[in-house]
């Protein structure tokens, strides 16, 4: 129980990785506020957790592109549980294309969820952190922002902007006892990946069985296996990690 008595927040919690986060983290005893678009998707992951009577959760839902909705979550999160230790950034979107197939809508939208949310929701989120002493945040980046792939601008600038963002804010907050870090993952099987197939008209198992031949390690991540590492970085197994960005991909380079 590695986190018996911590509060946590997940945002795209509803999402791949978002629910074997929660899933993970209630297990561990974490109180956890879930934050997602999706509130049926939230529904149904809050109704799994406590039938299987195995957690304390509860859930907020909105678009995190909307600062009042970051604030809200934060607030309702201290009001219910008590106070916030702990806030995984991970809701994202892909929007795919060049520049000369990127729309302003399609920009506008990867910068505000990917990165503006992270500043909404860390900005409410620390001065909670720092009246319990400290805490930690685990932003999801992504190999792709740290070594772009092709045809997709707006993801890679957008998720290459949380990289330097959390070693700013790491270094900034370090001395207030919140540590800050990110995870870039390379491909993850989760909907997101997945849909992408689907709009691309190819059948979305068929291309992960390919993609998994592509990844020295066998296969492609399954969202826990994402999730256990940004479980670490919450824990206090991870006291001396601050400002770091871990990539986990595998073995697999960006490019093949
Ligand atoms: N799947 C991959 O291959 C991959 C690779 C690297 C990084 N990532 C990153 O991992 C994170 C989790 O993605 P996933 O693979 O679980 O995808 P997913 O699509 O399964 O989950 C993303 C979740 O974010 C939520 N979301 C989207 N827009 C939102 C908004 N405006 N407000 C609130 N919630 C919103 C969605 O409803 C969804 O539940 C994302 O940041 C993604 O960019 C994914």
């Amino acid at each position: 129980m590695r986190f018996s008595g911590k509060v946590a927040i997940v945002t795209g919690g509803a999402g791949g990785v978002g629910r074997a986060l929660v899933r993970t983290l209630t297990r561990e005893g974490a109180a956890v506020m879930v934050a997602d678009l999706s509130a049926d998707g939230c529904r149904a992951l809050v109704e799994e957790i406590e039938s299987a009577g195995v957690g304390v959760v509860a859930f907020v839902a909105g678009d995190v592109q909307d600062r009042a909705y970051c604030e809200r979550v934060v607030a309702e999160t201290a009001e219910r549980f008590g106070g916030v230790d702990i806030l995984f950034n991970n809701a994202g979107i892909i929007p795919r294309g060049t520049i000369l197939e990127t729309s302003d809508d399609m920009w506008q939208a990867a910068l505000g969820v990917n990165l503006t949310a992270m500043f909404y929701l860390c900005r409410a989120a620390i001065p909670a952190m720092k009246e319990r002493g400290g805490g930690a945040i685990v932003n999801t980046a992504s190999a792709w922002g740290v070594y772009p792939g092709p045809g997709h601008i707006a993801y890679c600038t957008s998720k290459g902007a949380v990289a330097s963002f959390t070693k700013s804010l790491g270094r900034d907050h370090a001395p207030d006892g919140i540590r800050v870090n990110a995870v870039c993952p390379h491909e993850i099987n989760t909907p997101m990946l997945r849909s992408g197939f689907e709009r691309r008209g190819l059948d979305p198992q068929t291309a992960v069985d390919e993609l998994n031949r592509t990844v020295p390690l066998g296969h492609i991540a399954e969202p826990e296996e994402i999730a256990d590492v940004m479980v670490f970085l919450a824990s206090d197994e991870a006291r001396y990690v601050a400002g770091e960005t871990v990539e986990v991909t595998g073995a697999k380079p960006v490019g093949s």
